[in-house]
């Protein structure tokens, strides 16, 4: 059978990644198994300069998920450069950087050093919802999504997807903003902004006092999220959010996605990703399936 898949001009072996902020860059997860039996890694947000990220409580659990406010604490993409990237090159999987930025500027300075690196392509988070500037507040509007969006393209020549925010109203017109600004994929869902309340102590449990909710409790809205997606535009789509499962990455095949990435499962068990990619394998044999690319948008409405 064949899970060979292409995300954005981006090979893969099969369609399961691991998402960003939740894997690091990969060294904590080698000690349990062999990072190439991964489609591919989307590493740590990484910026220009080192960021020390929000103060603590920065997580905290929640029913069926968890919040976080880390605020993309990473060492920077010099420090990235140098030390990461050499180590996960020893894997044979697709490496591909979440990159983001507090400014235009800062996202094409880093976009223009990206480009000069032995990566396979750029994740550009414009979602995060933790930070005060950049990030989320360019990604809800139309206008920001494409500002960021074509300023990249013109310095990147590598495959470009870009992260899209869920708390939006509508999701399909950002993820048209992306591809009419000439990306060559989308990816879905970041957290969506929650709020936990120390009932005690009458305030909230981050420090932050908001974070971003992910895991199983989010995985409706973003399979539905997925399919609208899909609806709107032409490129392909790296779908996320509360994967933990074989099945529940067929499912975000099946609404529209080329591949899929998992995050907050990483934390429950750290061989999620891989029984993941043995799950899909099972599915395809079940239904006699000879390629994974047969199952992507394949969802019948009722
Ligand atoms: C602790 C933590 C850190 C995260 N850091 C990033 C990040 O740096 N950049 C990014 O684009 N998304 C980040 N995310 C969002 C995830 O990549 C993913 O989009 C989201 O968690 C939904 O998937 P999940 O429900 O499988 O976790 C982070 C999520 C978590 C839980």
């Amino acid at each position: 059978m064949n899970t060979q898949v292409n995300l954005a001009g981006i090979k893969m072996k099969n369609p399961v990644t691991v998402a960003s902020g939740t894997f690091g860059y990969g060294r904590e997860f080698s000690q349990f198994f062999d990072l190439s039996k991964l489609g591919g890694i989307i590493t740590k947000g990484t910026s220009l300069k080192p960021k020390s990220g929000n103060k603590p409580s920065r997580v905290c659990e929640t029913a069926s998920g968890m919040l976080n406010s880390i605020g993309l604490q990473n060492p920077g993409v010099e420090y990235f450069a140098e030390n990461d990237l050499p180590f996960l090159r020893k894997f044979d999987t697709a490496v591909i950087v979440n990159a983001c930025g507090s400014s235009v500027e800062e996202y094409v300075e880093l976009c223009k050093i990206l480009n000069t690196l032995d990566i396979d392509g750029v994740e550009l988070n414009l979602s995060c919802p933790n930070v005060k500037a950049g990030c989320m507040a360019f990604g809800n509007t139309y206008e920001g999504v494409k500002l960021v969006t074509s300023a990249v393209r013109k310095v990147l020549d590598k495959p470009l997807i870009v992260k899209l925010t869920p708390n939006v109203t509508d999701i399909a017109s950002i993820a048209k903003a992306v591809e009419d600004a000439g990306a060559d994929g989308v990816s879905l869902i970041n957290t969506l902004l929650g709020m936990k309340i120390d009932i005690d102590k009458k305030k909230p449990v981050l420090a932050n006092n908001t974070g971003g909710l992910s895991g199983p409790a989010i995985k409706p809205v973003a399979v539905r999220m997925v399919y609208q997606v899909s609806k709107a535009v032409n490129i392909p789509i790296l779908g996320m959010g509360g994967i933990i499962n074989g099945d529940d990455a067929i499912e975000f095949m099946l609404a529209g996605a080329t591949a899929i990435s998992i995050g907050a499962g990483n934390f429950m068990d750290p061989f999620t990703s891989i029984n993941t990619v043995k799950g899909i394998e099972n599915y395809l044999e079940k239904y006699k399936i000879k390629d994974v690319n047969d199952i992507i948008g394949k969802v019948e409405m009722n």
